[in-house]
């Protein structure tokens, strides 16, 4: 067994977003401009309706996944073609944009705390151009694995037997909501060459002699074991992991190809009300 270790931390920087919405973004600057196959990790978390009220109105999106997880609050979903869905703390949205999606993304509350992540999936060539789909899960349908002072949600792939209800079939995203008490230590096997990290979002960890801190992302080394161990107040972390596309990348804005043809076609497509091809199929609860 290889240990898992930090190749690289990463602070978040604070991006206005939308029509005027913070977040906390880690993959996806220039210090990590990506995490092959994430393309993006916002945080986003505030109880300042001002920092989140303007939400994010209709916009597109064409090569990638998106998935969101909410912690606190509540947004509606809404996309051209008539899909709605409410999206509400603990529960998640897997949005396959592929050949193309407009959508919004809109608060349901004035005040309060609006938490959660959007992190982009990156598509290989074979599925940029493949029709949208959507996978919406309410925070009842998430499976939840209970251990002496361990909790463990998981979002997509599996832990302790527990298979998330989000399947992603294309590059086997793994995402799990761990929440720890204090000096609680959590041991995972992961794919060896799996790209991987860790952001901790409440309290305080460690992997092996170094500390995790808080709203920081720890990029991880290749290997196959990972042990995280709480600090004196306990820890709340998301572990993501998943394939590499190992494709050439292609970014303007919410659109990611493998050429500059492809992006100027998307954005062709775009004014030309081309981009949305075919209606999405959804799955959820
Ligand atoms: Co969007």
């Amino acid at each position: 067994m290889t240990a898992r270790t930090i190749q690289q931390l990463v602070q978040a920087h604070a991006v206005t977003e939308g029509a005027g919405v913070t977040v906390h973004r880690t993959i996806g600057t220039p210090a990590l401009r990506n995490l092959d196959p994430f393309l993006m990790l916002d945080h986003f978390g505030s109880d300042n309706p001002d920092e989140y009220i303007a939400g994010f109105p209709d916009h597109p999106h064409r090569g990638f996944i998106t998935f969101t997880y909410m912690l606190d609050g509540h947004m509606q979903h809404q996309d051209s073609m008539g899909n709605r869905g409410d999206l509400r703390a603990g529960g998640a949205q897997w949005m396959k944009a592929a050949s193309g999606v407009i959508h919004s993304e809109m608060p349901q509350q004035t005040d309060g705390l609006m938490r959660g992540f959007q992190l982009w999936i990156n598509l290989p060539a074979s599925e940029k151009m493949a029709d949208p789909a959507y996978q919406e899960f309410s925070p009842e349908a998430i499976p939840e694995v209970r251990n002496d002072g361990e909790r463990v949600r998981v979002l997509l792939g599996e832990y302790a037997g527990q298979r998330g209800v989000i399947e992603d079939p294309t590059t086997e995203v793994q995402y799990l909501d761990i929440a720890l008490d204090a000096q609680r230590s959590f041991s995972h096997t992961l794919r060896k060459d799996d790209s991987a990290f860790v952001y901790v979002f409440e309290g305080s960890a460690t992997l092996g002699p170094t500390a995790l801190p808080q709203h920081s992302l720890a990029a991880l080394s290749p290997g196959d074991s990972l042990e995280i161990t709480a600090g004196s107040n306990g820890a709340r972390f998301i572990l993501v992991s998943g394939k590499a596309v190992r494709e050439p990348i292609v970014q303007y804005g919410p659109f990611v190809m493998n050429t500059r043809d492809e992006i100027e076609q998307a954005m062709r497509d775009y004014r030309d009300n081309q981009l949305v091809q075919k209606k999405a199929a959804m799955r959820g609860t």
